[in-house]
């Protein structure tokens, strides 16, 4: 088996376990979400949740009034979904899918959003821009495509820039990523999964071949603290939020 799928079988075999279930059963917005959200999102429109998981954005946003698509790439996240959403009495499109190969119709979304970090599941970067270039063509003109990513470049006094230049030579001759690791946490369950920190200059160069503008790019720190964002928002450590807008033909 090839590393693209053996690391999508891992993302597949470590969001189903039920510590994973449990751990993304948890609902509710974040305080940043619930801004953006609000000053982005149509009033009552109808919006994509990609990487829904077990629902903890979709459940809001339909108690808000949108009419929501909840998309998942594990069958056992979506049956979960179901099950919260129907405990919360909500009703919500839920379906298993890949963002890399959306099965909707063209312009049929008024907005997107792409969760806590799940564009960081797809394996290679002409995956993440297919994914971009796939919710662009389902989105409508001038509807909004939000989502976060943490920081591969984050400057921590050197330590991370010195790790990254140490990977970008081991891995010249190997389809592994500078930003592709494995990890077995609590949100996991005893098992490994893959993930890959996006750099926020790969990100913007995608988004523009996507056919997206950028409207706000901020880290959640800097947006609790009430602090502007600017260049060096690039450089910040933790997850980031990246506001874009499709733009016209
Ligand atoms: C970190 S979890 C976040 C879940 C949810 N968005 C939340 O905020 O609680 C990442 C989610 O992305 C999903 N995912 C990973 N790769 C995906 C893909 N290619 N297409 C759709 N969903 C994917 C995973 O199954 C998982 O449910």
């Amino acid at each position: 088996m090839n590393y693209r799928q053996k690391t999508k079988d891992m993302v597949i075999k470590g969001f189903s376990t039920n510590v994973s279930l449990d751990h993304y059963s948890e609902i509710g917005l974040s305080k940043a979400e619930e801004y953006y959200f609000k000053k982005y999102l149509k009033p009552g429109g109808e919006v994509l949740d990609i990487g829904c998981g077990a629902g903890r954005t979709s459940i809001p946003l339909a108690k808000h009034g949108y009419i929501v698509t909840g998309l998942d790439i594990v069958p056992k996240m979506i049956e979960r979904a179901r099950v919260n959403a129907d405990r919360e009495n909500v009703s919500i499109n839920f379906a298993v899918g890949d963002a890399v190969d959306l099965g909707f119709d063209t312009d049929c979304f008024d907005d997107v959003i792409f969760p806590r970090n799940s564009i960081e599941y797809i394996q290679g970067k002409e995956n993440r821009l297919k994914a971009m270039q796939e919710i662009n063509r389902v989105m409508k003109e001038e509807g909004h495509f939000i989502f976060t990513t943490m920081n591969l470049l984050y400057f921590d006094g050197g330590k991370q820039w010195v790790k990254l230049l140490g990977q970008k030579v081991s891995r010249m001759f190997s389809e592994k990523e500078v930003g592709d690791y494995t990890y077995d946490h609590c949100t996991v369950g005893g098992i490994e999964n893959f993930q890959h920190n996006c750099s926020p200059f790969e990100i913007k160069e995608q988004l523009k071949k996507a056919g997206f503008e950028l409207i706000e790019h901020c880290p959640e720190n800097w947006f609790i603290e009430g602090k502007k964002t600017n260049f060096l928002a690039n450089f910040s450590k933790g997850r980031q939020y990246y506001i874009t807008k499709k733009v016209g033909k």
